[in-house]
């Protein structure tokens, strides 16, 4: 199955940026451990970053018919965009929001995830380590959607040769 990461804003500049509460990891690094992970699992994986909200959009459009699963960091537009919670509501692909950092822990401005109600899960406060949390979730719900979808299909394939 196929999960799409997407990075917002500054992401970029991870093991760069404020260190003392993103802490000294690249984002590539962060990458590599995910793919790894990935692989390990028999899932494709794709990484993008953006610092602009409608590529983010477009990303996450582009989701639809192509990904099973999104994890996603909006960063700052967590708490601004409407837009980037509109795309994940719309494409309606299983997605987990994750933050290095504790948000609920920050100023007052980060409580609030405008994104977070329309996704599935949300990892905050963990640090780079939350990534990886996000795809042992992200593999059993994808698990548990494989599943499901396979009972469903022996039980229609049942009613079938039943009214056959
Ligand atoms: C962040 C938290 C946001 O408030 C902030 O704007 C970020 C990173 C995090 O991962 O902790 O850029 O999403």
């Amino acid at each position: 199955m196929k999960i799409v990461v997407i990075q917002g804003p500054n992401l970029n500049m991870l093991g760069v940026r404020e260190q003392n509460i993103y802490g000294p990891m690249k984002l590539e690094d962060i990458h590599a451990q995910m793919k790894a992970f990935a692989e390990q699992n028999k899932h494709e994986i794709e990484f993008f970053q953006s610092n602009l909200e409608g590529e983010i959009v477009d990303r996450i459009q582009e989701c639809l018919g192509d990904a099973d699963g999104i994890i996603i960091n909006p960063a700052a537009y967590t708490h601004t965009s409407i837009a980037i919670r509109d795309a994940i509501a719309a494409v309606k692909i299983p997605t987990l929001e994750v933050h290095l950092s504790n948000i609920y822990q920050r100023e007052e401005f980060r409580h609030k995830s405008l994104t977070a109600p329309v996704c599935a899960g949300q990892i905050a406060g963990m640090g780079p380590y939350g990534y990886h949390l996000a795809m042992v979730g992200m593999n059993q719900m994808l698990t548990e959607i494989k599943m499901m979808k396979e009972h469903q299909a022996k039980a229609q394939a049942a009613q079938a040769q039943a009214q056959a």
